[in-house]
């Protein structure tokens, strides 16, 4: 029977949670739409492609792959390595942000920086500078170490590559890629991660906080979407 019927499942682009305007003066419009119709987008893209001709990794979600990536043919490893955490971590960085956001964490976040750094500035600092130390493209973490209730670090990584991929439990993210920042910022990379305290959603940050003792892919598959669908 299963032979007689064609199925494909492929990864979907998740809606912006807000206007591409939102975000400005921090972050501007056309940023935002480049950022998420052309770069997001074409992660999904990539992803689906590489995955048409293996249908036993159609119904894996995108943290999934990314997680067992030595169970992705070789073939296509590094393609979906790319392209899986580019989506993965996008996924997580539109949530990472909102229009009039609060000004800091509250409740047992807002403890654990102060507990883990000293401070919110010092924390504040530290982000930065991790993320302008970054060489080339990559990301800047806000992450419980493991993910046994470990403490807060900042941590970065290159290319697409996702910290659970080294077993820690994301709370907030920056894109320090180009492609985040350059049509507004050109190369003042700090100028950009100093402005983009502004929109930090701390809600969602303590929101993830609370949840970083679960598994990373529980926590991916209950955020829902994101498990690949059937179109035909
Ligand atoms: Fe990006």
């Amino acid at each position: 029977m299963g032979n007689l019927v064609t199925s494909q499942s492929r990864h979907m682009l998740p809606a912006l949670p807000y206007h591409y305007a939102a975000l400005e003066p921090y972050i501007d419009a056309q940023t935002m739409m480049l950022h998420h119709d052309k770069h997001h987008a074409s992660y999904v893209e990539n992803l689906n492609s590489a995955l048409e001709k293996f249908p036993e990794l159609h119904g894996r979600t995108a943290l999934w792959l990314l997680l067992n990536l030595s169970k992705v043919p070789l073939k296509i490893r590094t393609v979906v390595r790319n392209n899986a955490g580019g989506h993965v971590n996008h996924s997580m960085f539109w949530l990472a942000m909102i229009p009039e956001a609060g000004s800091a964490p509250l409740g047992p976040l807002a403890e654990a920086v102060i507990n883990d750094f000293g401070s919110l500035e010092r924390f504040k600092l530290k982000f930065e500078e991790a993320g302008n130390k970054l060489f080339g493209s990559g990301w800047v973490w806000l992450a419980r170490a493991q993910q046994d209730g470990g403490r807060l670090q900042i941590y970065t990584t290159s290319g697409h590559d996702n910290l659970m991929m080294k077993g820690h439990f994301p709370v907030l993210v920056n894109d320090v890629w180009e492609h985040a920042y350059y049509l507004k910022y050109q190369n003042r990379r700090s100028d950009y991660l100093k402005n983009w305290w502004a929109i930090v959603n701390w809600k969602e940050a303590a929101r993830r906080f609370e949840r970083s003792d679960h598994s990373a892919v529980r926590d991916w598959e209950d955020d829902g979407g994101l498990v690949p669908r059937a179109t035909r």
